[in-house]
């Protein structure tokens, strides 16, 4: 289960109101944030004996043992925050996860009698981060490719909008952790459970594939893992269709000059465009989410950004069943095939990957089959290999890199160092 960030801050605006320091202004803080309204409020406190007395902490207790806030929203009201708990048609009811682009919250419809049941995760743009045009139109763009896609082993997109200058998208709620935070809770993922999980992620990325989508940002952190073990792809925020005219601003999906992409898990060919990248740089990913979750580690820790992304281009890591001599060789094999530097050199798409892992997996059956059959297995664009570099476990970045790709790289490391400082600072709080 995702641990809720308590810590975590709602869609606010900043310069929020001070904390209400009695129950009275508790009481208007709850009825600004359109939680309750005010007859609501009232009803319920009115059975509280001696409620105006109470402290303000006391009222916010009673209404969260009544189930009218969550533990969350008490909280963010205590604190005078009483913005950003109700975002277009939703009720903020807990942090789920937050990443480099948006804070992701555990919500529900905020209608008069919501079905209990009937949770969603909904992804929030912070209001500061809408007003950067290239950051508004990445999350315009995820919001208009998660729309057409419908799939088991992808968290799906039910809604997207803005309200009040917040622009969100509601998704299927998917219970369970991140691949990131099961490594971190629990150490290494056992082969048979690793396989049966990337065996859905190849599922899922198939049928990316197929619809001419490339993921571009597969990492353990868009991974979730569910209680039994299944899994589902998040996160189509850097995902390009191929083919498509691309913006003008290389900064928004990346482009020659650009670097897009997670340092530890960057395909060699998109570190050097990624614009000009094919299925297999997902499948590269893949290998390198698979590296992690088997011994804990990105396949090349440590290092700069810069060095992270020649050591992609250049370097091969330690084999998996080095650093972990349970995994079998035949298996170590597969994970260097994935992670080979040439694409060709890669199993040839994300449907043979899951061949691959099948006769691996704990439960050999469980990988659902496609349910659309597609073109998927055709190779799109195929990427002529060059090599990259790699990271632990950055945001998604946009590095301007000047002009010139590879040999240019070198030269551009002080420029890359002093942006990826800025971004790194800029989402500091990213994992
Ligand atoms: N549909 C979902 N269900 C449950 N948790 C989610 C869901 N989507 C995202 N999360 C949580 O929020 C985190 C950030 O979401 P993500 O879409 O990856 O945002 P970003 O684009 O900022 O990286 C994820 O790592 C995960 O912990
Ligand atoms: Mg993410």
């Amino acid at each position: 289960m995702s641990s809720p960030a308590t810590g975590s801050t709602p869609p606010s605006r900043p310069g929020g109101p001070a904390p209400p320091a009695d129950p009275a202004a508790f009481r208007s803080a709850v009825v600004k944030s359109r939680l309750l309204t005010r007859s609501q409020l009232d009803a319920t406190l009115a059975g509280l004996p001696f409620a105006g007395g109470r402290s303000a902490r006391a009222v916010a207790d009673h209404l969260v043992a009544a189930g009218h806030l969550t533990e969350y929203q008490a909280d963010k009201l205590l604190a005078g925050q009483h913005h950003g708990l109700v975002v277009g048609p939703y009720q903020v009811l807990a942090p789920l996860g937050r990443g480099g682009m948006a804070t992701v919250y555990l919500a529900r419809p905020h209608d008069a009698n919501p079905d209990p049941g009937t949770l969603v995760a909904l992804k929030v743009l912070p209001p500061q981060r809408a007003s950067e045009e290239r950051e508004l139109a990445r999350f315009r763009r995820e919001m208009d490719l998660g729309r057409g896609l419908e799939h088991p082993q992808i968290a799906r997109t039910l809604d997207s909008g803005e309200a009040g200058g917040v622009h969100y998208i509601a998704m299927e709620y998917v219970p369970g952790r991140t691949l990131r935070q099961v490594v971190a809770a629990d150490g290494p993922v056992p082969v048979p459970a690793a396989a049966r999980v990337f065996a859905d992620v190849a599922v899922g990325l198939s049928h990316l594939h197929g619809r001419g989508l490339i993921h571009r940002d597969l990492k353990p952190s868009n991974v979730m893992v569910l209680p039994d073990g299944r899994a589902k792809l998040l996160d189509l925020g850097l995902a390009l269709r191929v083919d498509e005219d691309l913006p003008d601003d290389p900064a928004v999906v990346g482009g020659r000059g650009y670097i897009l992409g997670t340092m530890d898990y960057i395909a060699p060919e998109q570190a050097v465009d990624a614009t000009d990248v094919g299925p297999r740089a997902d499948l590269y990913a893949l290998g390198c989410s698979l590296y992690f979750a088997l011994t804990g580690l990105p396949p090349f820790p440590g290092g700069s950004s810069k060095q992270k992304l020649r050591w992609h281009r250049t370097e091969d890591p330690p084999p998996v069943d080095q650093l972990n001599p349970a995994i079998p060789g035949e298996f170590a094999r597969l994970v260097d095939r994935l992670m080979a530097k040439r694409p060709a050199d890669r199993p040839n798409s994300a449907g043979v990957v899951r061949e691959l892992l099948r006769p691996w997996c704990d439960d050999p059956a469980a990988p659902e089959p496609e349910p659309t059959p597609t073109p998927a297995e055709e190779p799109l664009p195929l990427e002529d290999a060059e090599p990259a570099t790699q990271p632990a476990a950055g945001p998604p970045v946009v590095l301007p890199l000047g002009p010139v790709p590879a040999a240019a790289v070198g030269l551009l490391a002080v420029l890359i160092a002093f942006v990826l400082g800025v971004l790194v600072g800029l989402v500091g709080q990213l994992f």
